[in-house]
This record gives structure tokens, C-alpha cells and sequence, in this order.
């Protein structure tokens, strides 16, 4: 097993009112598995994901990923074992300003410990994705679906254990939705697991994966 979460937690406040907006969530993923998790805005969706991912802590639970409890981790191995081994697709948007789309897909590479060229992998992922043809543009001068394909090739560029991605297709057109699912459905097939937040199926049809549901901070196997 690669990733398994028991029980998982995380409390807000709202006002004078806490209430836990991941309520006991539980799953696990081995390499070359393609999760699919479904549900309502608010639904504690990104929660989970940023816990998964390091970015979020959680109260209660257990993460275990690759043979270690993320919690446990201190911060420097926390943004390690993330750089090398996960590819996470925030919601929003995560650019340097100041560099280029092909300088901030290959950012993983340069934090990273692999120092072998990244051009030609990253060039190549921006091929794919359609937005090759943007390589040296700054982020301020894309689109919204063209910031999320930025994240994207950036998330897959050292060919992550896992790759985490909120919503990923949300701002992508039918043919681009289906271009990122294969994308990921060729990692799974070489072995990266895949944990993805969707609101539709849309090009997810051909795909062997594995659907859970969220609903209140609650998990569901479907
Ligand atoms: N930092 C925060 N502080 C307080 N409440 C939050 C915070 N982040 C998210 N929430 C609340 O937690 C719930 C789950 O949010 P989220 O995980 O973003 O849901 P989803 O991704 O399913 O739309 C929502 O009710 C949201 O308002
Ligand atoms: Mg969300």
C-alpha cells in the first residue's frame, strides 16, 4: 500500500461553532490506483487532499504514505518527501510570477535532489497539455485553463509516487479534460497512484478507477 488514511480529522471554527470538516475519512491507494472522489462544495474535498498532501495538519487520524506517518514529519521532511514524491494540484493557482511557464514547470527539479536537466521532460508535458507554445510567457499572461495545465505538467514533471489534484479539469474544455485524465491514466499504468477530486465524468469514462463519495466531511467507498 502507498497511501492509507484512517480516521482522518480536521476541525474548524466558524464564529463560536467548531464542527469537523473531515469527519473520520478513511481510504487507501496502492501504486498504479486511480481514486476518484466525488461531492458537494464543501464537502471537506480539499481538506482531505491538503492533509494527504502535507499542506493542511489534521486533528485526529492517521496518514500514512510510502511507509511514513506525515504527521509525524517535521516540516523540512514534510516539503521533501512532497517535492519528490508527490505531484499536488492545489484549487487555486500556484505560480512564481517572476518566471516562466516552462522555469515554473520544472521548479520541482531545481528544489529536488535529481539535478539532471528537466527541459526536455517539461517541454514535453506542455506539448501534451497544448501550451508548449507558451513555454517562455510569464503566468500573468495565461488564461485560467492555462494556469491549471501549468500546474499540472509542474505536478507530473518528476514523475511523482503519488499525484494529488483538486478539481483539475474544473476550468478545462471536454478535449482538455480528457487529454489531463489520460495523462494521469498513463502515470497510474506505470505505477503512480491517483487521487483526484472531480464534479463531473466527463472523459472519465475509459478509465479504470475507483470512486469514493464525500458528504460532510464523511468518506464513502462507492
Ligand atoms: N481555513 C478554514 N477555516 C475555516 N473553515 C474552513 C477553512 N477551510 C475550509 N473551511 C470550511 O470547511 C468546509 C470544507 O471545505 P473544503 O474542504 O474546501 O470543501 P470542498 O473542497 O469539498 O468544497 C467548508 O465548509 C469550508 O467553508
Ligand atoms: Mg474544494
Amino acid at each position: 500500500m502507498l497511501l492509507e488514511t484512517k480516521r482522518v480529522v480536521k476541525r474548524y471554527k466558524r464564529g463560536s461553532q467548531t464542527f469537523n470538516a473531515v469527519d473520520g475519512a478513511t481510504l487507501s491507494l496502492d501504486p498504479g490506483e486511480f481514486a476518484v472522489i466525488k461531492g458537494h462544495s464543501g464537502s471537506g474535498k480539499s481538506t482531505l487532499l491538503g492533509i494527504i498532501a502535507g499542506v493542511i495538519s489534521s486533528d485526529d487520524g492517521i496518514v500514512n504514505f510510502a511507509g511514513q506517518d506525515t504527521s509525524r514529519l517535521d516540516d523540512n521532511a514534510l516539503s521533501k518527501l512532497r517535492n519528490d514524491k508527490i505531484g499536488y494540484i492545489p484549487q487555486g493557482h500556484t505560480v512564481l510570477a517572476n518566471m516562466t511557464v516552462l522555469e515554473n514547470v520544472c521548479l520541482p527539479r531545481y528544489i529536488g535532489e535529481r539535478k539532471d536537466s528537466p527541459t526536455a521532460k517539461a517541454l514535453e508535458l506542455l506539448e501534451r497539455l497544448g501550451i508548449s507554445q507558451l513555454a517562455r510567457q510569464y503566468p500573468s499572461e495565461l488564461s485560467g485553463g492555462e494556469l491549471r495545465r501549468l500546474s499540472i505538467a509542474r505536478a507530473l514533471l518528476n514523475s511523482p509516487e503519488l499525484i494529488i489534484a483538486d478539481e483539475p479539469v474544473s476550468d478545462l474544455d471536454s478535449e482538455k479534460a480528457a487529454e489531463v485524465w489520460n495523462l494521469f491514466a498513463e502515470a497510474a499504468n506505470g505505477g503512480t497512484a491517483v487521487l483526484a477530486v472531480t464534479h463531473s465524468d466527463n472523459g472519465l469514462e475509459n478509465i479504470n478507477c475507483k470512486y469514493f463519495t464525500m458528504q460532510n466531511g464523511g468518506l464513502t467507498n462507492d
